[in-house]
C-alpha cells in the first residue's frame, strides 16, 4: 500500500471564511465535499454552485461525497464541473454501476459509499466498476460523531476481496476519524481517510493532517 491518504471535510470549516479555510489545507491530498439535500439524510450543505466555487479555490483535487437522493440524476453535474473524485451512496442509487461508468466517461474518479449497516457484498461482483469505495464510520448527516468500530469487520472483508480480485479501487473510511482511530482503520485495510472535526478543529491545521498521516502508517 502507498501513503495514506488524509481528505479534510469541508464540513467542519468556517462557511464565511471558505477560502481562507481551503488554503489552510494545502498541505492535504484531496479536500472532502459533502453535499446534503435533508432527503437522503437530515442535514442540508451546499450545491453545485457552492462547489463550483470551492473547485475554482480550492489547493488541492475535489473529494465530492454525495449524501443525496436520485444521485443517479445529479452526480454527472459534479463530475462536469471538474471534481476528482465523485461518490455517490449505493443505499440512493437506481442504477450504481451504470452511475459510475457515468462519471468516469466524464473524467472523475467513481466512488460508491455504505452507510454503517449497509452490506457490500453486492459489490464484489464489481469491484472495478469503482476506483473508490467509502464506508461510512458514522452514520451520515453530521460531523463530530463518534467512530464506529463495529464498520471494521465489514471494511476488513472488502479489504481482502479487493485484494483477492486485485482490483485498483481506494478504500476510504469518513467519520469520527482522530489520531486515536485512523489507526484501527488502517489496520482494517483503509488506505484514504476523512476528517472534519480532527482538522478543522485544531489550532495547528497542518499538525493535524501531519499526526493523521503519520498515525494511519504506523
Ligand atoms: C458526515 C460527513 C463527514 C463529516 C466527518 O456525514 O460525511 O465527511 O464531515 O466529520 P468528522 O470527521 O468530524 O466525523
Ligand atoms: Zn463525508
Amino acid at each position: 500500500p502507498g501513503a495514506p491518504r488524509i481528505n479534510p471535510s469541508i464540513l467542519s470549516a468556517d462557511f464565511a471564511n471558505m477560502q481562507a479555510d481551503l488554503a489552510r489545507i494545502a498541505s492535504a491530498d484531496f479536500v472532502h465535499v459533502d453535499v446534503m439535500d435533508n432527503h437522503f439524510v437530515p442535514n442540508l450543505t451546499f450545491g453545485p454552485q457552492m462547489v463550483e466555487r470551492v473547485q475554482a479555490t480550492s489547493p488541492v483535487p475535489l473529494d465530492v461525497h454525495l449524501m443525496i437522493d436520485d444521485p443517479d440524476r445529479w452526480a454527472p453535474g459534479y463530475a462536469e464541473l471538474g471534481a476528482a473524485s465523485v461518490t455517490f451512496h449505493l443505499e440512493a442509487a437506481a442504477e450504481p454501476v451504470a452511475l459510475a461508468r457515468r462519471l468516469r466517461g466524464i473524467g472523475a474518479r467513481a466512488g460508491v459509499a455504505v452507510k454503517p449497516a449497509t452490506d457490500v457484498d453486492r459489490l464484489f461482483e464489481h469491484l472495478h466498476e469503482f476506483d473508490q469505495i467509502l464506508v461510512m464510520t458514522v452514520e451520515p448527516g453530521f460531523g463530530g460523531q463518534s467512530f464506529r468500530a463495529d464498520t471494521m469487520p465489514k471494511l476488513r472483508r472488502l479489504a481482502e476481496e479487493t485484494r483477492r480480485r486485485g482490483a485498483d479501487v481506494w478504500l476510504q473510511v469518513d467519520g469520527g476519524i482522530s489520531a486515536d482511530t485512523i489507526g484501527e482503520a488502517a489496520a482494517a485495510g483503509a488506505d484514504t481517510f476523512v476528517a472534519g472535526s480532527a482538522v478543522y478543529g485544531a489550532a495547528d491545521v497542518d499538525a493535524a493532517i501531519a499526526g493523521l498521516r503519520a498515525a494511519a502508517a504506523a
